[in-house]
């Protein structure tokens, strides 16, 4: 029996391969490696063991090569599918959408369409808390609005539709949508953790940069939201809780439980400054920063109620700040 993580090579799909191999489980990874290397392999391999590491098989190619999945369907016996595999940044996606739309979009319908061929109905996606939009008031749950102002976030609501409408065809199907709120930090090897190419636009992998050099200065952007500090408010969530998120979540398809959606995060809101600041405490202070104008497109306050998920996975977040900092800081000094 193994699961197939689609995307595994990436960031949360190498923290979730490592929970799982170290759960006993055996998986199959395919990636293209669009924004991954096939040293992540190698890395999975050294964090577990070789206990663990002969039960990971890895192939390297596109998700939406449909005779590419077939063969891995006949050559596995593959229970339940984690589907990480994506494209996944905000403002390329306002550039190019089409790409976005297609490796997205038609991955997922490769992907289905090969499990249904080979009867395989465990299905669990991530999603993002970018579908919420604009939301009324927090914390957000889950049965808050949804809605997307971007293709990127458009992709993750079309495919939670598409999830949907198969599951009124088919109530046989398990199906666990998560949607994530900011993953941040790396695993605690200080191995994997998240390398985006190129100037990262996201504010961890941005500070990571800034301190140890490689980028001189960390714009924030806005300094005049309604928050604490004027600065935007997240819900970071360390890699490894959401990692183990994934866990909990196959266990739980496990039971028959239908279509479930679930928030991951933590429920507690940081500021951009309360991150610089947390990272200054691990770093030593290396954090040089500067206000700049908002980015178009944010929102100033973001975070989630993850009680459905406690209440009916038994699963919670439990590492603080100081420990995504910490690991993080690791991981930029050991690429
Ligand atoms: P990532 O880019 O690190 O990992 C995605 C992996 O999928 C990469 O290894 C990439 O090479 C691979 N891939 C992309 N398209 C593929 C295709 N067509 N066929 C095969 N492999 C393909 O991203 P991540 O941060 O690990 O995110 C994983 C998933 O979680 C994505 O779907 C993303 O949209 C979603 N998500 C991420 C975040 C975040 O902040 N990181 C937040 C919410 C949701
Ligand atoms: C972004 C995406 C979201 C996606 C998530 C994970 C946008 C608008 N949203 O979320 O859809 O699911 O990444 O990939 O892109 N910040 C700075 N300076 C920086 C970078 C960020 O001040 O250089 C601030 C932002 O204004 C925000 C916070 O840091 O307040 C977090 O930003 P970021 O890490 O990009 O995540 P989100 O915008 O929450």
């Amino acid at each position: 029996m193994s699961i197939l993580l689609t995307g595994g090579l990436g960031y949360i799909g190498s923290h979730t391969a490592v929970e799982l191999l170290e759960d006993g489980r055996e998986i199959v990874i395919i990636d293209n490696l669009s924004n991954s290397n096939i040293e992540v392999k190698d890395k999975i391999e050294k964090i577990v063991t070789d206990k663990y590491a002969k039960n990971m098989k890895v192939v390297v190619g596109d998700v939406r090569d449909e005779k590419l999945l077939e063969q891995i369907f006949s050559e596995n016996d593959i229970t339940a599918v984690v589907h990480f595999a994506g494209l996944k940044a905000v403002g390329e996606s306002v550039e190019k959408p089409l790409e976005y739309y297609d490796n997205n979009i038609n991955s997922t319908t490769s992907l289905l369409k090969v499990m249904k061929k080979f009867g395989v109905k465990n299905f669990v996606f991530s999603s993002s808390a970018t579908v919420y939009g604009r939301a009324k008031s927090m914390p957000i749950y889950e049965d808050f609005e949804i809605g997307a102002t971007n293709p990127y976030g458009r992709t993750k609501l079309f495919i939670e539709q598409i999830l949907q409408d198969i599951y009124v065809s088919d109530k046989t199907y398990n199906i666990a949508i998560l949607r994530y709120f900011n993953p941040i930090g790396a695993h605690d090897s200080g191995l994997i953790g998240e390398d985006p190419n190129g100037i990262p636009n996201n504010l961890l992998p941005y500070v990571a940069k800034v301190a140890t050099g490689k980028l001189e200065v960390l714009s924030v952007f806005g300094d005049d939201y309604d928050t604490k500090d004027g600065t935007g408010v997240r819900d970071y969530i360390h890699v490894v809780d959401l990692a183990k998120g994934h866990l909990s979540a196959l266990k739980k398809l496990e039971e028959n439980c239908g279509l479930k959606i679930y928030n991951l995060g933590t429920g507690v809101g940081y500021s951009v400054l309360d991150i610089v600041e947390a990272y200054n405490k691990v770093c030593g202070g290396k954090v040089k920063y500067k206000f700049a104008p908002r980015r178009p497109g944010d929102i100033d306050v973001c975070y989630a109620n993850a009680d459905k998920a406690f209440k009916e996975m038994g699963w919670k977040a439990e590492r603080d700040l100081e420990n995504m900092c910490m690991t993080s800081w690791k991981f930029e000094n050991n690429k």
